[in-house]
């Protein structure tokens, strides 16, 4: 096999002192350069870069099982843990010598055997000894986070690093810690959704109905369902839950034995399912899992791994790439996609060692890391072996057929874009064939039951050297309003759920290592973006009837007792006492100003950060914050054409858990318009307190004066995922002030006055003329 001397891929060695190892030199000089090995490789001997620290001594870690593992960061390309005889933790790729591990004596754990691990902020947490520690390599601390009474056996959590939005940072706070083997309604699952910082048992109900034995359990974040791996006899398979829904179910696949798991970052569905003789793999989450066909030598091809009598010493997987190394030490390079998976075998001759294990660096770039113990030096060197399988590809004679497009990408390429409710997206991507090739190109998404979408493409024009260029503009809407999918395959509207989108070719082939299917992240749900606002076109202040200055200065005012309800139920209180208010004039400005005598409902307007969106029409709710119910609305819930009986502020604070203003939004908003057996009409006089969407309610107040801080809340649950509210102030004016005297003194003094002034014109005229007679 003409394999060449490979420059390694990664331009950093330089930095480092390198130092040949004693079988590096036992390569003869004279061998040809095809009986040299598949990579340039080199020993990193930092010496004695550790000794000024003091070194804590604490309990070495070393990994459970016989065959070292590298646990690449998903985010970060540079870190990785070697997990073998010892924890070797790099932020450099193994560039440069490490100590391991240790975790400090006072955890008491001796024996520190771990059996799994995962990235969480800047921990990792690893299983040790069947409990769950953090160690964060930021700080050098280490921390217990779960000790159980179970032997836990895994870790999960899945990662999303396209976008600092919180709809993909969110995706590691879940993690799943569970131990395998017993029957699944048995099965003890501890679910963290605070990246482990706390965790409870997880209860699905659905579980106890399930049979068979207890394999994994998974959150599948591009499906937005937990995958539960069972196995029954010899056949295994996946049941897919959510909460409060039936499961659905994978297809069936022969498993004789535990399986180990690769869930490829990248949130595509792409898993990899391995043993010694078996290997397997999935683009959809485990709904369809198939054996990799193996390609041995031109014309030796094999349906699966365990046909070709090898048995997997290591495996590494990326984004659509593969890597597996025999425990004869035969290296193997595969592809992965939608129909164009399989794997070849490269090499026979690798320079590993029995602690040796493999890696990706980037695409393309396989690294295997052979961690090797100085005498005497704590810390391990590594051997590091770089190998760039586009040479390799290029210089294997397996008849390899080349690349069938030139271009193939997509502006939408490891993004997040956020679909909110009833919108649609234009995404769009570019494809050059190469001469005389018809590539087909193939979009799926993994969440098909939330996400649909349309795609066109079309020719636009030529390249320079004279290919036609294709344009494939693909528009994403919700399967929902896509109208293309039959009810019972689409998930709950009201619920986010999040889905990949994926432009791959059909029979890609290995050779495109150049040409990865561009992916991005559609998350269906909150564009955090959003807000509203209430329009204020006339203030208080414009009509002097406040002074910004003295609402600056920590301005109050009264709200007379029995005129508000501390319990938001607009009762009459007991025992209430006239509350005074301060106004927080920086939160609220100066008060919108609102006649008392007409009918009002503010206008509520959708922002998109700085730019104006929208005026809302749905449907939404406002409560006075400190409980003055001085008003009431305009339309009772017979005049609303309600055919249910609608909620109002006392039922949803009474059924809610919260007890307060928060209580009412779009998660438990029941539409009046639609018909709930739970609540039929029964009071249609009671006032209706939803405004907006399409009937006219608006509010009126009661002669009252003064300042109202309203918190409002679209409850429409169709409108938008985001949970739109603000709070806002008004100012009510018009009303005559209240008499400050009792009414039956008023009457009095204006009877006597009036008594006084009769005696007067009766007095004044007689005086006159006694006057006038006199004179
Ligand atoms: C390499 O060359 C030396 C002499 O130059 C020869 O003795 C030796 O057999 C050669 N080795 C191989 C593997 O060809
Ligand atoms: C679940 O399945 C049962 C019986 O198969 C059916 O009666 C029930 O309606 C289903 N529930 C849901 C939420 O689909
Ligand atoms: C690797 O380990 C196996 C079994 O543990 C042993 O038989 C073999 O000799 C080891 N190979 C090397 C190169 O150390
Ligand atoms: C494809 O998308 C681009 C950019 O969004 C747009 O300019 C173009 O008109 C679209 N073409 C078709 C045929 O829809
Ligand atoms: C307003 O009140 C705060 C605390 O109650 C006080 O620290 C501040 O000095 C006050 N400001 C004015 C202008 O009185
Ligand atoms: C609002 O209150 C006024 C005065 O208390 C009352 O006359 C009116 O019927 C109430 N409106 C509704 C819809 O209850
Ligand atoms: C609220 O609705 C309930 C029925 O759901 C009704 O009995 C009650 O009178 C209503 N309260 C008000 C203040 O309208």
């Amino acid at each position: 096999m003409p394999l060449t001397r490979l420059p390694c891929a990664c331009g950093f060695v330089w930095l480092l002192a390198v130092v040949a190892v004693a079988w590096l030199s036992e390569l003869k000089e004279n061998e040809t350069i095809s009986d040299v090995k598949l990579c340039s490789i080199k020993q990193i001997s930092t010496g004695k870069m550790y000794r000024t620290e003091a070194e804590e001594m604490g309990d070495e870690l070393f990994y459970a099982y016989s065959k070292p593992q590298i646990l690449k960061h998903p985010c970060k390309s540079n870190m990785a843990l070697y997990m073998g005889k010892a924890l070797l933790l790099t932020k450099d790729n193994f560039r440069s010598s490490i100590i391991p591990l240790n975790i400090p004596k006072m955890f008491q754990v001796q024996t520190a055997k771990v059996s799994g691990a995962i990235y969480s902020s800047s921990c990792i947490l690893l299983i040790i000894n069947g409990n769950i520690y953090a160690y964060d390599y930021e700080d050098g601390s280490w921390s217990i986070l779960l000790i159980t009474e179970v032997f836990i056996t895994n870790i999960y959590a899945e990662y999303c690093c396209y976008s600092s939005d919180y709809s993909c940072s969110s995706i590691s706070n879940l993690i799943l810690v569970y131990a395998i083997g017993g029957p699944v309604s048995d099965a003890v699952i501890y679910i963290s959704n605070s990246l482990g910082f706390d965790f409870e048992e997880l209860s699905l109900p659905q579980l106890k109905l399930l049979d068979g034995t207890f394999e994994g359990i998974f959150f599948f974040h591009s499906m937005s369902k937990f995958g539960v791996l069972l196995k029954n006899g010899d056949t295994a398979r996946f049941a897919y839950i959510e909460p409060a829904k039936n499961e659905t179910w994978g297809l069936p696949f022969h498993m004789s034995r535990r399986l180990h798991m690769l869930n490829l970052p990248g949130l595509k569905g792409f898993l990899i399912f391995w043993h010694e003789h078996r290997l397997l793999f999935s683009h959809n989450s485990g709904q369809l899992v198939e054996d990799i066909p193996i390609k041995e030598k031109k014309a030796v091809t094999h349906e699966s791994f365990g046909l070709s009598g090898k048995s997997i010493y290591a495996i590494a997987g990326y984004e659509n790439e593969l890597a597996v190394l025999t425990t004869d030490f035969h290296f193997y390079y595969g592809t992965l996609g939608l129909l164009s998976t399989s794997l070849i075998k490269i090499t026979e001759e690798t320079p590993v060692t029995n602690g040796s294990a493999i890696m990706f660096e980037s695409i393309g770039n396989v690294v295997i890391v052979t961690a090797v113990k100085d005498e005497d030096d704590p810390a391990y060197n590594f051997v590091v072996c770089c190998v760039n399988m586009q040479y390799v590809l290029m210089e294997l004679e397996i008849g390899l057929k080349s690349c069938k497009a030139e271009v193939l990408r997509g502006d939408f390429d490891k993004k997040m874009h956020i679909l909110d409710m009833g919108e649609t997206l234009e995404l769009s991507a570019k494809l050059v064939p190469q001469p005389s090739q018809l590539p087909i190109p193939i979009v799926t998404v993994s969440n098909p039951h939330s996400l649909g979408f349309q795609v066109k493409m079309y020719e636009d024009g030529y390249t320079f050297d004279g290919n036609t260029k294709f344009t494939i503009n693909i528009t994403l809407m919700q399967q929902h309003t896509s109208g293309r999918a039959h009810e019972s395959f689409i998930s709950d509207i009201k619920i986010p759920s999040l889905s990949t989108i994926t432009l791959d070719l059909i029979e890609r082939g290995m050779s495109c290592i150049d040409l990865q299917p561009p992916s991005g992240l559609i998350s269906i749900g909150c564009n955090w973006k959003k807000k509203i606002i209430v329009r204020r076109d006339l203030t208080a202040c414009m009509k002097k009837f406040l002074e910004p200055i003295e609402l600056e200065n920590n301005y109050t005012y009264i709200i007379e007792k029995g005129s508000y309800d501390p319990n938001y139920h607009s009762r009459p209180q007991e025992n209430n006492v006239d509350l005074t208010i301060m106004y927080d004039y920086e939160e609220l400005g100066c008060p919108g100003l609102v006649y008392y005598n007409s009918p009002w409902k503010p206008v509520i307007e959708l922002w998109e950060e700085t730019r104006r969106v929208e005026v809302v029409k749905a449907e939404f709710v406002l409560i006075e914050i400190h409980g003055l119910y001085t008003y009431n609305y305009s339309m009772t819930v017979g005049e609303a054409s309600c055919v249910s009986q609608a909620q109002n502020w006392s039922s949803v604070i009474d059924a809610s858990t919260i007890k307060g203003v928060h209580a009412w939004d779009r998660q438990n908003y029941l539409s009046c318009h639609e018909n709930h057996e739970s609540a039929p009409l029964l009071w249609p006089n009671v006032e209706y307190q939803v405004l907006g969407g399409s009937t006219k309610n608006s509010i009126i107040f009661d002669e009252r004066n003064g300042i109202y801080v309203f918190l409002v809340r679209v409850v429409d649950p169709f409108y938008s995922y985001c949970d739109l509210t603000t709070t806002f102030s008004i100012y009510v004016y018009g009303a005559f002030p209240k008499q400050t005297l009792p009414d039956r003194l008023v009457f009095m003094s204006m009877l006597g006055l009036m008594l006084i002034l009769l005696w007067l014109g009766y007095v004044i005229p007689k005086l006159s003329k006694s006057e006038r007679g006199k004179k």
